[in-house]
Parts: C-alpha cells; sequence; structure tokens
C-alpha cells in the first residue's frame, strides 16, 4: 500500500524525513532533499550524536527540530522515512529499529558488517573472518526476516548506481543485452583517506578501503550482472566465487621512508588497499578495486566490456571546467573536488559534484519509490548481497583462496 492509500500523504502535504546523524553523509543529503522535483519532502528533524552537532547542521538547512537522540525521530508518529547516515556500526541496529516503528527506510553504505562481539575495540579487525562472514550472514537473515515482518521500504543509499553517468551506460547496454553479455567489469573508488576517524577502527567501520570504497564498484557491478540476467532471461546472473587481497599499505617499508605524505595516516586495524575479483555464476569476471592511495582527487571510475560493445564511466573526474593558478590563497574557500589536496597547479574543479555523484538522483528515486509504492532501484537484496561478497573477500585474504558463495 503506498502512502497514498494508507492515508499518510496527500500530494500537497510533503513526505516527512528524520535524519539520523549529523556529519557528511548528512550534510549531502540535506542537500538532496532540496532538489527533489514533483514530490514534496521535508526534513523535519536531525538526530546527532551531540545536540550541538545537530543544532549546526539544522540551522544551516533550515530544519526545525534537532536532537541528540535517535529514538526522537522514531517516536514521531508525523515522520514517515528514516534516513540513516551514521557511523557502519550502527547501520543495522537502527534500520532494526526504525523498521519495527513502522519508518520507511534510507540506509547509507554498506547496510552492515562484523563489529566485534565482546573482543577489545582495538582487536576485532583480527578476529577470525570465517566468524565475521558466519555472523554477517545471521544479521542478514535477521534483517530480511524483520523487513518482511514489517511493511516498510528499505532504499539501499549506493550513489554510483543513481549516476547520471551510470544511468546513461545502462541504457546503452540495456539495448546491447538482447545479442550482447557483459564479459568483464572493471571498477575502482579511490582516493588520499576518509576523513572520517571512525573508518580508521574495525570496531566502527566493519572493514576498510574493500567495506569503505570497494563496496561501491562492487555494488554496481551486482547490479548490472543481475540486470543483464533478468533483462535478458528472466534470471538474476549473480556472484559464485570471490577472490580478494588487501592490505595497509601505509605501515610498508616503502611508506615508512615517506616523508610529508599527505595520504591520511593512523589506520588502527583496517586495509588501506584491497582488490576484489567476483566469478558470476555465468563464468563472467569482475575486477574492483577499493584504495586510499591517490591524490590528485577522488576516483570513481568503472570499464564495462561486452561482447559487442563497451562502456567506460567515470563519476566525478569530470573536465568540463579548467582552471591554472600559482598561488591559490585567492580561491581557498572555492570547493574544488572531494579529496583535492592543493588547488596550486592545474585543476578541474568539478561544476556539480553532488550531481555528477548521483546523490540528488537516488534521494529523487527514493522519494518515488515510497509515495508510488514501488521498489527502490536499489533495495535490501543489492544491499544484503554485496555485505556477504565482502566478507567472503574478507575471508579471501585471510585464507589465500577463492571463496565461493555457492
Ligand atoms: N555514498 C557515499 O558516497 C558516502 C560518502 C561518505 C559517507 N558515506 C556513508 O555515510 C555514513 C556516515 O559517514 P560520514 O562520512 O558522514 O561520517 P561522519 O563522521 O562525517 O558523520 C557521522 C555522524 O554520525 C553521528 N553519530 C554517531 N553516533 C550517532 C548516534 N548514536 N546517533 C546519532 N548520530 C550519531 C556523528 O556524530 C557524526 O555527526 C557512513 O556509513 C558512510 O559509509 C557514504
Amino acid at each position: 500500500m503506498n502512502l497514498k492509500e494508507k492515508g499518510e500523504y496527500h500530494m500537497t502535504q510533503p513526505v516527512k524525513i528524520g535524519i539520523i546523524g549529523a556529519g557528511f553523509a548528512g550534510a549531502f543529503h540535506l542537500r538532496s532533499y532540496r532538489q527533489v522535483q514533483r514530490v514534496p519532502v521535508e526534513v523535519t528533524a536531525i538526530a546527532g550524536k551531540t545536540k550541538t552537532r545537530a543544532e549546526n547542521l539544522a540551522k544551516r538547512y533550515n530544519v526545525l527540530n534537532y536532537y541528540d537522540d535517535y529514538r526522537y525521530i522514531l517516536d514521531d508518529p508525523s515522520i514517515q522515512v528514516v534516513d540513516i547516515v551514521v557511523p557502519n556500526a550502527l547501520h543495522l541496529p537502527m534500520v532494526l529499529e526504525a523498521a519495527r516503528a513502522g519508518k520507511h527506510i534510507i540506509c547509507e553504505k554498506p547496510l552492515t558488517g562484523y563489529f566485534g562481539q565482546g573482543e577489545p575495540d582495538d582487536e576485532v579487525g583480527a578476529t577470525p573472518k570465517r566468524k565475521m562472514l558466519e555472523k554477517v550472514r545471521e544479521d542478514l537473515e535477521n534483517v530480511r526476516a524483520v523487513m518482511a515482518a514489517n511493511q516498510v521500504k528499505f532504499c539501499y543509499a549506493e550513489n554510483w548506481i543513481h549516476a547520471p553517468s551510470f544511468r546513461k551506460g545502462l541504457e546503452l547496454m540495456e539495448k546491447c543485452f538482447a545479442t550482447g553479455s557483459i564479459l568483464e567489469i572493471r571498477g575502482d573508488e579511490s582516493h588520499s583517506g576518509s576523513h572520517a576517524e571512525y573508518a580508521k577502527y574495525w570496531r566502527h567501520a566493519g572493514g576498510g578501503a574493500m567495506a569503505r570504497l570497494a563496496a561501491h564498484p562492487i555494488a554496481a557491478g551486482l547490479f548490472l550482472k543481475q540486470y543483464e540476467g533478468e533483462k535478458r532471461d528472466g534470471r538474476p546472473i549473480v556472484a559464485k566465487e570471490v577472490w580478494a587481497d588487501a592490505t595497509d599499505l601505509t605501515k610498508t617499508e616503502a611508506f615508512a621512508h615517506a616523508k610529508d605524505s599527505p595520504l591520511v595516516t593512523g589506520w588502527q586495524d583496517v586495509e588501506t588497499w584491497s582488490q576484489l575479483t567476483v566469478t558470476f555464476t555465468d563464468g563472467t569476471k569482475g575486477i574492483f578495486f577499493g584504495t586510499d592511495d591517490l591524490l590528485g582527487g577522488m576516483e570513481s571510475e568503472m570499464d564495462i566490456r561486452l561482447t559487442n560493445s563497451r562502456v567506460k564511466f567515470a563519476l566525478c573526474s569530470v573536465r568540463d571546467c579548467q582552471f591554472y593558478i600559482v598561488d591559490p590563497a585567492p580561491v581557498e574557500d572555492v570547493y574544488f573536488n572531494e579529496k583535492q589536496e592543493t588547488k596550486a597547479g592545474l585543476s578541474f574543479p568539478n561544476p556539480d559534484e553532488e550531481w555528477t555523484l548521483g546523490y540528488p538522483h537516488e534521494i529523487q528515486d527514493f522519494m518515488e519509490a515510497i509515495v508510488y509504492d514501488r521498489d527502490p532501484l536499489t533495495g535490501l537484496d543489492l544491499a544484503m548481497q554485496l555485505v556477504e561478497v565482502l566478507y567472503a573477500g574478507y575471508v579471501s585474504c585471510e585464507e589465500g583462496r577463492r571463496i565461493s558463495l555457492e
């Protein structure tokens, strides 16, 4: 039943949203709600870890209510949608609570992971990865059951799949699937390291560069092969085997010699470099990278090789605008690109980075899915598949062999 039929929504009344998390992603979600078209929406509350953080963000974006406890959002009967943009370890408990409270859910990546079961905080990353995989599988079964018992939507905020360049590629590939197949997908998301302290700890992040960065291209690859199979034969093509490698490059001998590197350091028990290869049920391959070793701004790219065509796209390294300056002092307060270390020399400032990254598009899709009671483009199945592939990847890294998902 859609919100209209449930009597919860009339076109003149906005869909009401509460955001949990008042950090970096909370801010870009807020800006995306402002761009939603044709569906009236209103962010009515923000909850942060502290009231001050929530208040700062709320005042910047004219949000009326701000709290230091997300339960105020869950208890507010006027709020229909809960948007979860907190550190990864909090996603699953909040998703379960929000579903039980009857709220539709938007959840940032990844849906969940392994965050410890009583190990000391700094030893969570050393837990045998088989144990991690078993625990996340249990958690995924639980979330599936809870979502099935509560008739709410789950919208998985994987922006890659909503990004305009990905969608254009998908439109083209859809035409090619009648006579062709994807043979290989190469995907990469890399930058110089996360701004968020929690990302350095397995206890909070559930992994390193693989769970945080490679999660994007892997999800996009899983989505593409599933889509291809469903379009051509009515049956999804899914991941059947995973083979991965990962390490913390800042703990190598090479890095020990480095002086004045702008790369983020201080990683606790997580990897900063990762590669994961998926073999799909039709025998084709996806190879995905997520790394924190890249200077010069974030890169999010994919190269898809089909039997009859090829598609390449880049989500953020666009070259629409070129700029050169020797001393960047005059442009200090102008935004250029995510994770660009310096504005000196030649740069390509992105005219609308959040647009090319697909953030407004994902929020638009989720609002329409909720109001018109249709599936979001990126939902629970994709979120669950990704978590299983990631943790099979961590098992592969530890055991040095391919891991079957069958
Ligand atoms: N899709 C993307 O491109 C993208 C980009 C960045 C982050 N993310 C995701 O967004 C999520 C948040 O990342 P971020 O970069 O915004 O981190 P951040 O550290 O900037 O913000 C996290 C916020 O959560 C708040 N928080 C912590 N515990 C809380 C609690 N119990 N109740 C309410 N708020 C609490 C913190 O105070 C902080 O304000 C992560 O899951 C991350 O994977 C996605």
